[in-house]
């Protein structure tokens, strides 16, 4: 499977047998290829019904293991060791589902102010360690945070 050059790029910094939990999964690809070639266990959320039950047929299509729910960003999700991955949502929202006590490694692609992206995790003690501009028809920063 081939997946956009964005996403491909956020799949490059995960790390083989990672647990995701990737809110806004829209059709579940990043997961399914998390899953079937880095070994990763993956939670692919979406607040929109129709695209959990796409990334659910995309599962069966690819042969990939992940699990998927209908849910409104990060809400009663427990949170372990996962990275959590938020792509193709502006900053308003991203910072909206992140206003909670976090310490859950991040990839973020924003596509509006970055800045204020950027504020906001250094509000919450969390350290830019990738940063990552490409374009794939649109530039897209790519942004990976840990907690310090
Ligand atoms: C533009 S798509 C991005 C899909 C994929 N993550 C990517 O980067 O290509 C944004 C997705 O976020 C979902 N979404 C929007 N608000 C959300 C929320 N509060 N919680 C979960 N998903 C949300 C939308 O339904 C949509 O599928």
């Amino acid at each position: 499977m081939k997946l956009s050059k964005r996403l491909q790029t956020i799949a490059d910094l995960i790390p083989e047998n990672s647990n995701i939990i990737d809110v806004g999964a829209d059709h579940g690809l990043l997961d399914i290829y998390l899953n079937k070639y880095k070994n990763c266990t993956c939670l692919a959320t979406d607040i929109s019904k129709p695209c959990i039950e796409k990334a659910k047929e995309n599962a069966i299509k690819y042969d990939a293991n992940i699990q998927t729910l209908v849910n409104d960003g990060l809400t009663n999700i427990n949170l372990n060791d996962e990275i959590i991955v938020i792509s193709g949502m502006g900053t308003k929202k991203v910072t909206k589902i992140l206003d909670r006590n976090i310490k859950n490694d991040l990839i973020i692609s924003s596509h509006t102010k970055i800045n204020d992206l950027k504020e906001f995790l250094k509000s919450k003690n969390y350290q830019i360690i990738k940063e990552i501009n490409i374009e794939d028809k649109k530039i897209y920063t790519i942004i990976y945070a840990k907690a310090s």
